[in-house]
């Protein structure tokens, strides 16, 4: 791991990736989260398309890190829906409909100064929709996951931030 892997670690432990019970509801909320156009899927994707895009050797470091951190959120969430009840499937699910993901839904926009104010403004709206949530599902094991992936979220627009005062 060199430096900047290790920079985007928040080194705060995850609590357990558990439920109380089943509830639809709970899960179809969460596909939003897993799937959605502002989503973790979207988040792991358009970040290491920026990582295969970048020169700067910092800038393509910490996108590499941060999309894998995406990935462990992601992994959280669909043991959280398969735990609920639901299917994992890489798509939004309400009842029957199911709008599978799609990979127009991410930016490839290419210049940095760009595609760091998006990826500031993804992470922010990534953040208010976990904050609905954890205001609609009723679950402790859930909510405290949610609130902690949140730190994550929080920490990535910090360094997305350095990274456009720095370049
Ligand atoms: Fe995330």
């Amino acid at each position: 791991m060199n430096e900047y892997m290790k920079s985007c670690d928040l080194g705060i432990p995850y609590p357990p990736v558990k439920t109380e019970g089943k509830n639809l509801f709970y899960a179809s909320l969460l596909t939003n989260d897993y799937a959605g156009i502002v989503s973790e899927m979207s988040a792991v994707s358009v970040y290491t398309y920026q990582h295969f895009v970048t020169v700067n050797r910092k800038i393509a470091d910490t996108l590499k890190c941060i999309a894998i951190v995406e990935m462990r959120h992601m992994e959280f969430l669909g043991q959280l829906i398969s735990s609920l009840g639901g299917n994992p499937r890489i798509a939004v699910q309400s009842g029957c409909n199911c709008s599978y993901w799609n990979a127009q839904y991410i930016s490839y926009e290419t210049n940095p100064k760009c595609y760091l104010k998006d990826n500031i403004s993804g992470e922010k709206t990534a953040i208010s929709n976990y904050r609905a949530h954890i205001k609609q599902i009723n679950d402790k094991y859930v909510r405290t996951l949610l609130e902690r992936i949140i730190l994550d979220e929080e920490h990535h627009i910090k360094l997305f931030c350095a990274l456009l005062e720095e370049f």
